[in-house]
């Protein structure tokens, strides 16, 4: 019954319901095995998945699919697709939506659709939703992915919340839309797992309501295209903006706290986020959209041994979806944007992630390694991990606790409204984790007492020290 190949053949009917009967009968185990570990999963665990009521829970973790669509329905307004959404610049919006892919109500619902429909993968249990789950920020909120069969990937789930306002996607920016976005996941071995294209189509295509729903769409028949416009669509419908912050900015002066309220004056200032993540209306969700070394990777690898391992991989046919298996499944990964470019100033780099509703998105980083605010406010204050090819914007800051905490409540501040709650119950879980642990915090180098060079040379070196000389 279930297909473990994806080669389905035509005329074994609809399968929808399979995913969710199995989901339905690996239940309880499942609830079992969530209550064993609870006590781990409390104390430092990244989600929150055994809050969930049991008839909410789906594979992976993640919430059911009817239930996930149901709430996101309850979250949006209802209002006409075809308008720019109130919260967007009219004239942004124009420019985000490609003009062969304009907005309607029926391209939103077939996306709507395929975002939760889980025969994307080959075995029947992971949809777009799994990883990009609305009761988990439209993340995972796990370190790195689980894909079909269990497998997993190398890198963090950025949330779908706003990711229209991106000009390139992923955290490399390896590709330049959604819509082109939308095609990978059913066929990277670790996410959806489909052997290619046409057995992602095969999959759906004998269902007569999609088949209905794309001639309604788009005029046509199942196909990939026309799947990853209407994914995309739907998408550009996940407009989260609706923050304290976004209150505050506009004059209502008690819509955030004095800590908040210092921690913005430093964003601005001392703490230098605003180098990389403006926020302003034609940059709405704070990223300049483009990439940088901000000394994540650089903890745990060489990167100049790396690089000529990309270069070799890649000679042997490096097309997008080459990219996309090396940025998922190998160490490669940490290389970042250079494997995009091959360009060596883009070694380690990633792209500035957008900074609203990250209240509600840990872990962080293209590692997902940061559990906490705190952690993330450690690393900028100390100035990153060092290593050659470190961006010029990051050094030490000098940030005392009290600064660090004012500038973690204004990040607090900058979730969106609809997920006050969860923005709320987090934020006293990062600060209960945050007050045993804080394994990014160096005092010495984020008060300058001593440079990242002396702490190479005197303590234990890391790697790339002797980089630099000879660019090929
Ligand atoms: C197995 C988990 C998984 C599944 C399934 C999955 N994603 Fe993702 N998604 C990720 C990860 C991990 C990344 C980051 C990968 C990278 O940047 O290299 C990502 C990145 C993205 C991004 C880019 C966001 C940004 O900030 O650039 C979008 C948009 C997205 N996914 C949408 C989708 C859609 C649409 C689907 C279904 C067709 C989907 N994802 C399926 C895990 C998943
Ligand atoms: C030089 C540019 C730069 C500066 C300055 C900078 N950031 Fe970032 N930020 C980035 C990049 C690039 C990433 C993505 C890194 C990655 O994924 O590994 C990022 C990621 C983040 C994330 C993680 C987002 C997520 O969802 O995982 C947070 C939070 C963040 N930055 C907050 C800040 C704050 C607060 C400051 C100021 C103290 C700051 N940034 C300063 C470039 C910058």
């Amino acid at each position: 019954m279930t297909t473990g190949t994806g080669t389905r053949s035509t005329g074994t009917g609809t399968s929808t319901g399979k995913g969710s009967r199995r989901a339905g009968r690996s239940r309880a185990p499942r609830v079992v095995l969530l209550l064993a570990v609870g006590a781990v999963v409390v104390a430092f665990g990244p989600h929150p998945e055994g809050s969930l009521p049991s008839e909410e829970l789906g594979d992976h973790g993640a919430m059911a699919m009817d239930a996930q669509r149901d709430r996101v329905r309850e979250l949006l307004p209802q209002r006409d697709v075809t308008l720019p959404p109130p919260e967007v610049d009219a004239e942004l919006w124009e420019f985000l939506v490609p003009g062969d892919n304009a907005m309607n109500a029926e391209r939103v619902a077939l996306g709507e659709a395929l975002y939760f429909d889980v025969r994307l993968s080959r075995d029947g249990t992971v949809a777009c939703a799994t990883c990009h789950d609305v009761s988990r920020g439209f993340t995972d909120q796990r370190p790195v992915s689980e894909g079909a069969g269990g497998a997993l990937g190398r890198r963090n789930a950025p949330t779908t919340m706003n990711a229209f306002f991106y000009q390139s996607l992923f955290l490399d920016g390896r590709v330049p839309s959604l819509e082109s976005q939308a095609g990978f996941p059913p066929i990277n071995s670790v996410e959806g797992g489909h052997p290619d294209r046409a057995s992602v189509i095969a999959a759906i295509a004998d269902d007569p309501k999609l088949q209905q729903m794309f001639r309604a769409a788009y005029g046509s028949e199942p196909n990939y295209e026309d799947m990853e416009r209407a994914i995309a669509a739907y998408e550009r419908t996940l407009v989260f903006m609706d923050s304290p912050l976004d209150a505050f900015l506009a004059g209502q002066s008690d819509a955030i706290s004095d800590s908040a309220k210092r921690g913005w004056a430093l964003y601005n200032g001392k703490a230098r986020c605003v180098g990389c993540h403006q926020i302003f209306t034609s940059n709405s969700i704070g990223t300049d959209n483009l990439f940088h070394n901000i000394g994540v990777a650089a903890r745990t690898q060489n990167f100049e041994q790396l690089a000529d391992q990309a270069l070799e991989a890649l000679r042997e046919g490096g097309g997008a979806e080459a990219v996309d298996e090396l940025a998922l499944k190998t160490n490669l990964s940490e290389l970042g944007r250079f494997l995009v470019t091959k360009d060596r100033a883009d070694i380690g780099a990633f792209k500035t992630q957008g900074i609203r509703n990250v209240g509600v998105t840990a872990p962080y980083m293209h590692d997902g390694s940061m559990r906490t605010l705190w952690d993330v406010m450690d690393h900028y204050n100390k100035g990153g991990e060092a290593n050659p090819f470190l961006d010029g914007g990051i050094e030490p800051l000098a940030l005392s606790e009290q600064e660090i905490d004012d500038v973690v409540a204004l990040l607090f501040s900058m979730t969106d409204r609809r997920f006050a709650e969860q923005n709320q119950a987090e934020l006293e879980q990062q600060r209960t984790i945050a007050a045993e642990r804080r394994p990014f915090r160096d005092e010495a180098l984020a008060m300058r007492r001593t440079l990242p060079f002396e702490q190479r040379v005197m303590g234990g070196g890391s790697a790339g020290a002797s980089a630099e000389e000879g660019s090929e």
